[in-house]
């Protein structure tokens, strides 16, 4: 690793996160990638001195719904602005009694249901297969987990993502059948996300926040986009200040991940090199 490098922390921000806090330097960037047009023009600055890339995942306004998001270009465009590091922000309904609204969830694991999406970088001349045993970074799971504690959010460490296409939400026969395989939180967004971002070496992770019980708990309404947003605002206010607490910490790394996810590709490439 060269003398000069330093990580750069990217920030995805979800439903209700559309920008951060304390960022000096602030410009907007077009970043163009060949998979065609990201999100949005990527927010280029600096928070506490450390380099910051923030994307809003549906664009600015709320433009994209999680199908026609172009989640190759978004990580492309990440990737092309330096991001070494990636939090994705991402609102979530709770699946389990203790995760109320509110609550967030570094999440560990995901089930992807999705299957409307570009998934992959690869396939086309080059075939390539990255492990996805452990689709978050670990460093930046406890980085996360030792931020949200300096600060006095409660969060918990660990948890199953279940990823859906959409665009409606889940039926209750659905919303039980997640429950019943352990899921934690559903969303719609995170994969491919998650899949592209270690195809590209960025170590990424999840920061899922807790709007709504979907639909199968008896006591609280079923999930509508009315319900979600009751609580956006304040849950975008925990999520700036836990993205203002973590990403000094992220700033003091030298080293390569101990976690191996900036050389998934090491070990992933099944394509002759020449022939
Ligand atoms: N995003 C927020 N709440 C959700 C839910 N219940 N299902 C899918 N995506 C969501």
């Amino acid at each position: 690793m060269a003398d000069n490098w330093e990580p750069v922390v990217g920030i995805v921000g979800g439903s209700g996160l559309y920008h951060i806090d304390g960022l000096t330097e602030q410009v907007w960037r077009p970043v163009h990638s060949p998979w065609g047009m990201p999100s949005d023009e990527l927010l280029f600055g600096r928070l506490d001195g450390v380099k910051c890339v923030f994307l809003p995942r549906h664009g600015r306004g709320h433009r994209l719904s999680p199908t026609n998001l172009n989640y190759r270009a978004n990580i492309d465009a990440l990737k092309r602005a330096g991001v070494t590091d990636l939090l994705s922000m991402s609102a979530v309904g709770s699946l389990r009694e203790e995760l109320p609204p509110g609550h967030f969830v570094i999440v560990d694991q995901f089930i992807d249901r999705s299957f409307a999406r570009e998934k992959s970088f690869f396939g086309d001349g080059v075939v390539a297969h990255v492990s996805m045993a452990d689709p978050v970074c670990a460093r930046l799971g406890d980085a996360l987990q030792a931020a949200a504690d300096g600060i006095g959010l409660p969060i918990t460490r660990r948890g199953t993502y279940l990823v859906m296409e959409g665009p409606q939400f889940s039926t209750r026969a659905e919303s039980e059948l997640y429950r019943s395989w352990g899921c934690s939180v559903i969303g719609m967004t995170n994969m491919p996300e998650a899949k592209l971002a270690r195809e590209a070496e960025i170590c990424y992770a999840t920061v899922a926040m807790v709007t709504d019980y979907d639909c199968w708990h008896t006591e609280h309404d079923d999930v509508t986009v009315d319900v979600v947003t009751r609580v956006l605002a304040d849950n975008a206010e925990k999520a700036r200040a836990l993205v203002r607490a973590v990403v000094p910490a992220l700033a003091a790394r030298r080293e390569v991940c101990g976690a191996g996810c900036d050389r998934a590709l090491d070990t992933a490439i099944i394509t002759a090199r020449s022939m």
